[in-house]
């Protein structure tokens, strides 16, 4: 299928959003309030992933995506990124299977080249493995940044269409790692922090943004409800006015 860039053309709106983008921030401080160590926290996030997948299948949404990994938070301590990407490996090695059973196509986004090469086998494994599947579109986003994304769909677009001068987004747009999703409807951040923090720059043109105190791990499937509660309320003008888009409801 294919998606047009919401800036050019008014995407069509429903109830459920379709694609809906998380941060998932405040898994440090979610173990940090109970004594633990961070990385405690880390594994507890797992578990809330998959509650929110599953919860997010149930409600008909169609994409989820979750920011995992920054190419950012190579810059924290060593031992805090060592054991996120063994846990990465672990989930991988443990979930894929159920995925495979329940619908769920993974997808895993970012510039894998940083990663070990096992890591890099078992990512492109379980994304071949759950290639047949529709329910539901994961997309893991791992050592990922908006503007690395930006900045590799103008290379590779440049690269095939040499010597031109004047390109527009819809030919940007099939470059871009998410170029097989349409953009985010919703786009929520767990932890407390009101900041995008490098994850889809392009594509979060027009989402509607939630911000929520909740950290993490505790992020449930009351929360999300909570968070699509609140996108339904908001009216989706896309640069019209108020009166435009409930004559266009109203035809509908
Ligand atoms: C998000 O939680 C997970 C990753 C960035 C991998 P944090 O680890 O950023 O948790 P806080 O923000 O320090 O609480
Ligand atoms: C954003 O969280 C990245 C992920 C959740 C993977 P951070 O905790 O790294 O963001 P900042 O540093 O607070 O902006
Ligand atoms: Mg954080």
């Amino acid at each position: 299928m294919k998606h047009q860039s919401s800036t050019l053309a008014v995407p069509e709106t429903s109830a459920v959003p379709r694609h809906v983008a998380i941060i998932m921030d405040g898994n440090g401080r979610w173990a940090t309030k109970r004594f633990l160590p961070r990385v405690a926290g880390h594994a507890k996030g797992v578990d809330a992933v998959r509650s929110i997948v599953e919860a997010s299948a149930e409600r008909g949404i169609e994409f989820l995506t979750l920011f995992a990994f920054s190419s950012e938070n190579w810059r924290r301590p060593p031992d805090e990124v060592s054991v996120l990407m063994r846990l990465f490996m672990t989930v991988l090695e443990r979930e894929v299977g159920k995925m495979a059973n329940n619908g769920i196509r993974l997808r895993i986004v970012g510039d894998m080249s940083r990663f070990d090469p096992k890591l890099q086998e078992m990512a492109t494994k379980a994304e071949e493995q759950t290639a047949g599947n529709s329910r539901l579109t994961l997309t893991v986003c791992a050592n990922y940044g908006g503007r690395w994304d930006v900045m590799q769909a103008v290379s590779r677009m440049v690269k095939d269409k040499p010597g031109a001068t004047d390109y527009t987004e819809e030919e940007l747009a099939p470059y871009l790692a998410m170029a097989y999703a349409p953009e985010p409807d919703l786009f929520i951040r767990t932890g407390g922090e009101q900041r995008i923090s490098n994850f889809l720059l392009w594509q979060l043109a027009y989402s509607e943004l939630y911000f929520t105190e909740t950290f993490w791990p505790d992020f449930d499937a009351k929360a999300l409800d909570q968070a699509i509660g609140s996108y339904q309320q908001r009216e989706r003008r896309f640069g019209r006015t108020s009166a435009q888009v409930l004559d266009q409801k109203k035809a509908s």
